[in-house]
């Protein structure tokens, strides 16, 4: 790629995806109706921009999308003084574009924080950042996104009760205070989007996933009890594909957690088949038949009303720059296959949400 200056390249970049996507947004009757009520997709602006069939694809089967890095901290803020909104807003045009809606990822995280923040050595400016960052992108984004990952990844992956919370960067500054911290400023800024809490590793049935998800349980009653708002859980279900979900367990979870009046959203789903041996049809089958028992169990209490797949395609997913399978194959975490052809994950999907 030529030296482009960022600016043009993404504006340019943008220009290309809306004039592809008005495109797709000219689709046929017959390809919009295989859109799914309520799934989404996550994608990057590098994917979109530089494969046309990852578009075609999400304006095909989804009403709804989410940036995988673009309304993150490193993307928005390169310097303090700094929000690049431009890659989030060219994602933002190709959701208008292809009627879809758009969610938000993540306003706080204890991943993904920039050199310049963890610079700043006094908490009182580290509260000064927070809240400015999540003040500014919330207000930006005010009646444009439906809902936003307010909190990403509080809980420890070992929990050593229900009152354990993950040590980060914003809890040595601001302690506990870091997450209904960020609720308020984030509805203090858009009133009305939902604001969701968003975790991983509490679906299957494993002891340690179990703890996991009794310390979530535990602090979102004490958000709901401080008057926190909240309005949505988070289900990221990054799933393995060798465990088998904790379906009686997740339905209990799903049932309480609606009980309190909170929606629940499948947020990151994926199927990580590194462990599973067999040819990939037959990977296939058992990646399905746990999309299916984490869904049944979410469906026991109510209609899944929102999930959303990290990616679309194998092609394009995390999980094939981040484990590698014994057999070298490529894994096979997601609806479509790497050239964009719907695996029995897709039937799935279908099966829980209902067609436009
Ligand atoms: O694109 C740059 C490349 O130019 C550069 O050479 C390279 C090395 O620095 O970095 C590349 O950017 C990487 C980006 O992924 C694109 O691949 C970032 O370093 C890397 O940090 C980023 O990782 C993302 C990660 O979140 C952190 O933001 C993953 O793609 C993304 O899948 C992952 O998604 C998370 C959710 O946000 C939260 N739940 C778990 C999920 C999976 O880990």
């Amino acid at each position: 790629m030529t030296k482009l200056d960022r600016r043009e390249f993404i504006l340019g970049g943008a220009a290309t995806l809306a004039a592809g996507a008005s495109a797709s947004a000219a689709l046929p009757a017959s390809k919009l109706a295989r859109r799914h009520q309520g799934y989404g997709a996550a994608a990057t602006l590098w994917d979109l921009q530089s494969d046309p069939r990852l578009g075609e694809a999400i304006s095909t089967y989804c009403t709804q999308v989410v940036p995988v890095l673009e309304l993150k901290w490193p993307m928005l803020r390169p310097d303090a003084h700094t929000f690049a909104f431009e890659r989030a807003d060219a994602i933002l045009d190709f959701a208008q574009q292809n009627d879809l809606t758009m969610r938000g990822h993540t306003l706080a995280w204890y991943h993904d924080i920039p050199d310049w923040t963890k610079r700043i050595k006094d908490s009182k400016g580290v509260e000064r950042a927070y809240v400015d960052h999540i003040s500014t992108v919330a207000s930006y984004y005010k009646d444009k996104l439906t809902s936003w990952d307010v909190v990403n990844e509080p809980i420890p992956d070992n929990p050593r009760d229900v009152k354990d919370r993950r040590d980060t960067f914003w809890t040595q500054h601001l302690g506990d205070r870091w997450i209904p911290l960020a609720f308020r400023t984030a509805a203090a800024a858009d009133p009305y989007v939902k604001l969701a809490i968003n975790e991983y590793d509490i679906e299957s049935a494993k002891d340690s996933f179990i703890a996991k998800r009794a310390a979530y349980r535990n602090l979102i009653m004490e958000l709901l009890d401080q008057g926190v708002p909240l309005h949505a859980v988070g289900l990221q279900s990054h799933l393995h594909a060798e465990l088998e979900i904790d379906t009686h367990g997740l339905a209990e979870f799903v049932t309480e957690i609606r009980s309190w009046g909170l929606e629940v959203f499948v947020t990151e789903l994926d199927v990580d088949d590194q462990k599973l041996t067999g040819s990939p049809l037959e990977r296939d089958a058992i990646v399905a038949k746990r999309v299916d028992d984490l869904l049944t169990a979410i469906a026991s209490s109510g209609p899944v009303r929102s999930v959303l797949t990290w990616g679309i395609s194998d092609r394009y997913s995390w999980i094939n720059g981040y484990v590698k399978r014994p057999d070298k194959q490529p894994n096979r975490p997601l609806p479509l296959d790497g050239e964009f052809k719907p695996k029995p994950f897709m039937d799935v999907i279908s099966k829980f949400t209902k067609d436009v």
